[in-house]
């Protein structure tokens, strides 16, 4: 197993990565705390798969269990389902002592965790991340939040979980696409911050898209670690955790340009090839350097060229985010594989003129 130890504010929690963590759960819940219960918020099909084991870890150390299992889907990231988890655990007599555990993606990890953050004003959170994505990127740093009217993530709240486990053993149900998803958050890691973790990638991408259990283990504590070190400086988003937008500020254009049909993994494989050409037409970056971040996003099954979307709804898009101020706008670019920069000098044309090339002089 490897510990990360995440210091935001005061505060000091630790991501337990590693395998067969889930049957661990009871011994650490009880460690934290003396109560009574615990509510475990999930999906089915993450309960269907993982309840039991948990069920068989908690309750011989004491704990009686409440589970509230949330449909399928992003749909559900709603103050209307956070509202009726509220009444049920109100039902349930759920007080402010007792820890809420959210097992699932992070569509669970988001809403499970706002529920936690709102619910009497706050109730112990540990988060049990089951996809690639959540066990790098949505359980680390505090950021809890549901969707509301065509905004995604408008209505949330910082809370800092008390412990979050990652247990790899529940990646090997993951469908490919999902393992792909993860990825690109991986391979942006690797890009703002760690040329080691980008050529790991490079020499094991098959053998971790095969699911090698301590490869994954690997990639997922050296991602981990990355974001922790940078929500530990940065809490609230302040400054440097921008550069965990890397790849985001285009990605995020396409993912709703496309209507959600290109997933948020895709999206930002393509918005991270796009800033590095971007970054390319400054020549702040090499051709060579973009056909290794090309080739890595191929192999980890992620699209590199943006397909046949409309580009002048892209760049709405981009407009409507308010994040275009005089024709220009913040981005987050590569100034090598390993190392990013912020700019605030990047004009549409450029953008146009990445999103358009194929690097045919590759
Ligand atoms: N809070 C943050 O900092 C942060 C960061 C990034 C993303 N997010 C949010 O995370 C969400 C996306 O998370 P996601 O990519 O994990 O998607 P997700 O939660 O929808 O999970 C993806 C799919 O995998 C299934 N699944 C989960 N674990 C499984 C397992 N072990 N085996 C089989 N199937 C499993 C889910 O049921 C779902 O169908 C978005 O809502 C996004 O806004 C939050
Ligand atoms: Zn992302």
């Amino acid at each position: 197993m490897k510990v990360i130890k995440v210091k935001p504010g005061r505060q000091v929690y630790e991501i337990r990565i590693g395998r067969g963590l889930l049957s661990r759960l009871g011994m650490w819940l009880r460690e934290m705390t003396p109560a009574a219960k615990a509510v475990l918020i999930t999906n089915p099909a993450v309960g269907g798969r993982y309840l039991e084991t948990v069920k068989l870890s908690l309750i011989p150390q004491g704990f009686q269990l409440t589970v509230l299992v949330v449909p399928e889907g992003e749909e559900q990231k709603t103050l209307n389902t956070a509202g009726k988890l509220y009444s049920e655990m109100a039902d349930n007599l759920i007080e402010r002592s007792t820890p809420v555990l959210a097992m699932g993606g992070g569509v669970i990890g988001d809403l499970a965790g706002f529920v936690a953050a709102t619910y009497m004003r706050g109730v112990p959170l540990v988060h049990i991340p089951t996809t690639l994505l959540a066990q790098v990127d949505s359980s680390i740093g505090g950021k809890t939040a549901v969707d509301h009217g065509r905004i995604k993530n408008s209505i949330g709240a910082f809370y800092q979980p008390q412990l979050v486990v990652a247990d790899i053993d529940t990646l090997q149900s993951l469908p490919r696409s999902e393992i792909s998803n993860g990825m690109a958050e991986i391979i942006k890691s690797a890009m703002i911050n760690n040329a080691t973790l980008f050529a790991f990638l490079e020499k094991n991408m098959d053998a971790l898209r095969s699911l090698d259990p301590a490869l994954l283990e690997d990639a997922v504590a050296r991602t981990a670690a990355i974001k922790a070190a940078i929500v530990t400086r940065d809490e609230k988003d302040r400054g440097l955790r921008n550069t965990l937008n890397f790849g985001h500020t285009l990605g995020h254009a396409i993912e709703s340009a496309s209507h959600f049909k290109v997933k948020h993994g895709q999206a930002v494989a393509m918005g991270m090839v796009a800033a590095a050409r971007i970054a390319l037409q400054m020549n702040k970056f090499s051709l060579k350097e973009l056909g290794r971040l090309k080739k890595l996003l191929h192999r980890a099954g992620l699209p590199v060229d943006i397909p046949a979307l409309d580009i002048a709804l892209i760049i709405r898009t981009m407009e409507h985010d308010k994040k275009i101020i005089d024709g220009r706008t913040r981005f987050v670019l590569p100034s090598a594989i390993g190392k990013v920069f912020i700019s605030d000098n990047v004009s549409i044309q450029m953008v146009l003129k990445a999103l358009e090339s194929r690097d045919e002089e590759e």
